[in-house]
């Protein structure tokens, strides 16, 4: 039997929400504690498949903010729909979340990018062909909702306070689960992006549509295809992911008390 965030967390309401990506979540130490939540154990949520996707939900207090850490994500390329992978975002703003963090490993599409580097997200490629938004409307938001600063820039400002060395760039999202060609990269290179993912977009846009903020942050994991003589590969993915954790961690731990 599948029971509510509020009912297992016996927290009846939280104020943040951070999914945690590739490399980023319990396996490369980052910011959870008590006891995980398998998402199967949650009313609504899709169990994740993918390995270093842990597929467990914490509920901590971080500097005495309530805040849900969602330790792996669904993805399009499992097969689930917009709706599915965005489950998360509706469960995390019903639960009270206003402030929604998305954070991910992502490939690099120039060589001015830092290797294992977490960078700010600017704004948003939805390259995905579908939206969490499509079919019958619910009240929930607008029909047509606005997409301008997507990437909420009093948060940002707010993040680079607490790390001044943090940057910005542009985040394109596919559904993969093929890494893209090097012809892909330089297309999406000259498309206005800075880093390439298979998530985050349709997160970010459902909780625009229900009305959250949302900060999101990439780590480089690897430069695109082509780029260099290396091919992507998800192991160093999520090693380069498990190596940037601890920077996350204490992002996120500088960060979410100033929400
Ligand atoms: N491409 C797409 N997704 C990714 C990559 C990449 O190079 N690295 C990490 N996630």
């Amino acid at each position: 039997m599948t029971k509510t965030i509020a009912e297992i967390t016996g927290r009846p309401r939280h104020k943040v929400a951070v999914v945690l990506g590739s490399g980023l979540g319990a396996a490369g130490g980052g910011p959870v504690e008590g006891d995980p939540i398998p998402y199967g154990e949650i009313e609504g949520m899709p169990a994740s498949t993918v390995v270093g996707h842990e597929g467990a939900l914490y509920s901590v207090e971080l500097e005495g903010v309530p805040t849900l850490l969602f330790s792996g994500r669904v993805h399009l390329y499992e097969g689930h729909d917009a709706r599915t992978v965005t489950r998360w975002v509706s469960l995390a703003v019903g639960s009270g979340c206003d402030t929604i963090i998305l954070t991910n490993a992502a490939g690099g599409l120039h060589h001015d990018l830092e290797v294992g580097a977490p960078y700010l997200i600017s704004d948003q490629l939805n390259l995905t062909g579908t939206s969490p938004l499509i079919g019958p409307h619910d009240d929930r938001g607008p029909r047509f909702p606005s997409m301008v600063d997507l990437y909420d820039p009093k948060l940002r400002a707010l993040a680079r306070e607490v790390d001044p060395s943090l940057a910005e760039g542009v985040y394109a999202g596919l559904t993969g689960p093929a890494y893209e060609t090097p012809a892909e990269i330089r297309a999406l290179a000259a498309m206005g992006a800075d880093f390439v993912g298979m998530s985050t977009v349709l997160e970010a846009m459902m909780a625009r549509y229900l009305g959250a903020r949302v900060l999101g942050l990439s780590v480089v994991t690897n430069l695109g295809a082509g780029l260099t003589p290396n091919e992507p590969n998800h192991e160093e993915v999520a090693r380069i992911g498990n190596l940037a954790a601890g920077r996350v961690q204490r992002l996120l731990e500088g960060v979410i008390p100033l929400l």
